[in-house]
């Protein structure tokens, strides 16, 4: 199995609300994360578009739901990271109604993809993020980002210790990635085949 040659990858829709969100009824992943996990660096690898989505060191840089149009086939929806301290309480507010605005409103939506940095154990946000996807009954990816700053005899460690974190779900799904040696990809894509075409 291998990965999908991407043809086309838009940004589609930058958007606060609904009603800027696309209506041609595509199926949708949405990729979520603490800021600076590597959401948009995610989206790029997977995509084979280096500058498709703005990444920085700079955390906080994605302030939209972005939605990227790939091959006509499905959207990858972007969103502001959580936990990034300099945001305001104001504007962080303001990012958690969007994002669950979008959550519990998108009836396109075919799979979350929580991202989690590999190299340490999940935050307190990452866990209400997570239980916050049980409780509406997503279905749920962890990706386990920054794989190549992990050394491979930690490899298991590191996975049963998100996981006893998380208290994860067998119901999920889990995938160890790096976005610089595209470990992973192959693996993704053919979940994401999978869960599209069975929508
Ligand atoms: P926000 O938009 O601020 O929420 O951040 P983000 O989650 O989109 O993170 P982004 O993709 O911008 O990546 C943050 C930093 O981590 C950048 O410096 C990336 O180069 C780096 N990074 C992301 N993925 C990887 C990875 O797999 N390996 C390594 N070594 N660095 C990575
Ligand atoms: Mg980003």
């Amino acid at each position: 199995m291998s990965s999908m040659q991407v043809t086309k990858a838009n940004l589609s829709v930058m958007g606060t609300d609904s009603n800027h969100f696309p209506k041609d009824n595509l199926p949708e992943i949405v990729f979520l994360g603490r800021s600076n996990v590597g959401k948009s660096s995610f989206i790029n690898s997977l995509t084979g578009r280096n500058k498709l989505a703005y990444t920085s060191s700079n955390p906080g840089k994605t302030q939209t739901l972005n939605f990227y149009n790939i091959n006509d086939y499905l959207y990858f929806v972007d969103v502001p990271g959580y936990g990034y301290a300099r945001v305001s309480k104001k504007q962080r507010e303001a990012f958690g109604k969007m994002i669950e605005n979008y959550l519990t409103t998108r009836k396109k939506l075919v799979l979350a993809i929580l991202l989690i940095d590999f190299r340490h154990q999940p935050t307190e946000d990452d866990c209400l993020m997570y239980n916050y996807l049980k409780y509406y009954h997503i279905k749920t990816l962890i990706v386990g980002t920054k794989l190549d700053k992990v050394g491979k005899t930690l490899y298991n460690r590191h996975e049963k210790q998100i996981k006893s974190t998380l208290d994860f779900s067998n119901a999920d799904l889990f995938v160890k990635y790096s976005s610089v040696t595209n470990q992973g990809k192959d693996e993704v894509w053919k979940i994401i085949n999978q869960i599209v075409n069975e929508h």
